[in-house]
């Protein structure tokens, strides 16, 4: 039976063999995979690995800081971040249908990278690319099948690539609950380990309507809320995820103070799921759900109104695009 540390021990062998005296590139996405898959090749090759993560200016409060900040620390990687928040702005404005966004963020996501990419290939001899596929990844590719393929699932890790790399792929062989345990086993903090899935699109799927930057702002703070609230109620391992989703082409009339208000609302959409194929929604405490909704309202001026989500799935999906 393998134990989490032999688990790593012999990756980081099999690692060194395959590396050589090479050097590699791991692109982080805040998620666990990416980031256990990095810190396996960190622990084998040292800063011969550089990591690179890409801000394309979609994703929730802290997660930025929780990658330069948190895994570094952790970890002593190498990191270089690209700040592409502009870019994807200027791509997304005005688009509004959720295969297009979805198309348009995986598009600029690839030539982000693949840039720098070409930029670290001009300054060593870069060979290597690390990815965290995952030991179901492996499996389910080559037949898509039933409610994966009802989205085009972006992932951050799987990239088409005519730079020429060889893969390195540690997790190749395991489950995620062993990918989690092997993560805590090298030094990885819990908030990135049992971190919850974070679709690659990020935010931008959650707006419904057009991406800009007032309403990124307005949805990443009402996130936030949920969140903070969500964890000191100590219900982050009970809940899959929890979404929130800000519903930026409708208004309603609300009343703050003595004055009318005109604002928008925000959806929260709690699931309890084994694999994200199906899924219940999560019967919050209500005590949680009034902390949510009052800090909500009085503290994002844009949101007057917070509405639950009591739909599972099928037929709804988790995410509203
Ligand atoms: P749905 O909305 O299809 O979501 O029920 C199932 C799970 O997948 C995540 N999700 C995505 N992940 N790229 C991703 O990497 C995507 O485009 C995408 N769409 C949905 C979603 O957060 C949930 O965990």
């Amino acid at each position: 039976q393998w134990t989490t540390s032999s688990i790593v021990e012999d990756q980081v062998t099999r690692i060194r063999e395959q590396i050589g005296d090479g050097r590699a590139i791991c692109g982080l996405s805040g998620g666990v995979d990416s980031a256990v898959a990095a810190a396996l090749v960190q622990r084998a090759i040292g800063d011969r690995l550089t990591c690179v993560f890409v801000d394309h200016g979609l994703l929730r409060a802290g997660e930025r800081t929780q990658v330069e900040r948190d895994f570094v620390a952790a970890t002593g990687v190498n990191l270089v971040t690209v700040d592409a928040r502009e870019r994807f702005l200027d791509a997304l404005a005005d688009v509004t249908d959720p295969e297009q966004k979805r198309k348009i963020i995986g598009r600029e996501f690839i030539r982000v990278f693949e840039q720098a990419e070409r930029d670290l290939k001009a300054e060593g001899d870069y060979r290597f690319l690390v990815q965290g596929t995952l030991y179901p990844d492996v499996v389910e590719s080559g037949g898509g099948e039933g409610t994966a393929n009802i989205k085009s699932h972006h992932n951050v890790g799987g990239l088409p690539d005519d730079l020429q790399f060889e893969l390195v792929e540690p997790l190749r062989l395991l489950f995620k609950d062993e990918v989690r345990r092997v993560g805590l086993e090298l030094g990885l903090p819990e908030t990135i380990v049992h971190r919850q899935p974070f679709p690659g699109p990020g935010l931008g799927i959650r707006i419904i309507g057009a991406v800009d930057q007032e309403r990124l702002d307005t949805l990443r703070a009402a996130d936030l809320i949920a969140r903070e609230e969500l964890t000191a109620a100590g219900l982050d391992r009970d809940i899959w995820q929890c979404p929130v989703v800000l519903l930026a082409d409708v208004r309603s009339v609300g009343v703050q103070g003595d004055g009318r208000t005109y604002g928008h609302p925000v959806v929260l959409r709690p699931v309890s799921s084994e694999d994200a194929m199906t899924a219940d929604w999560t019967r919050l405490p209500y005590d949680v759900l009034e902390r949510i909704s009052t800090r909500i309202t009085n503290e994002v001026a844009e949101v007057n109104r917070v509405v639950l989500d009591v739909t599972s799935k099928p037929p709804g999906t988790i995410e509203w695009e």
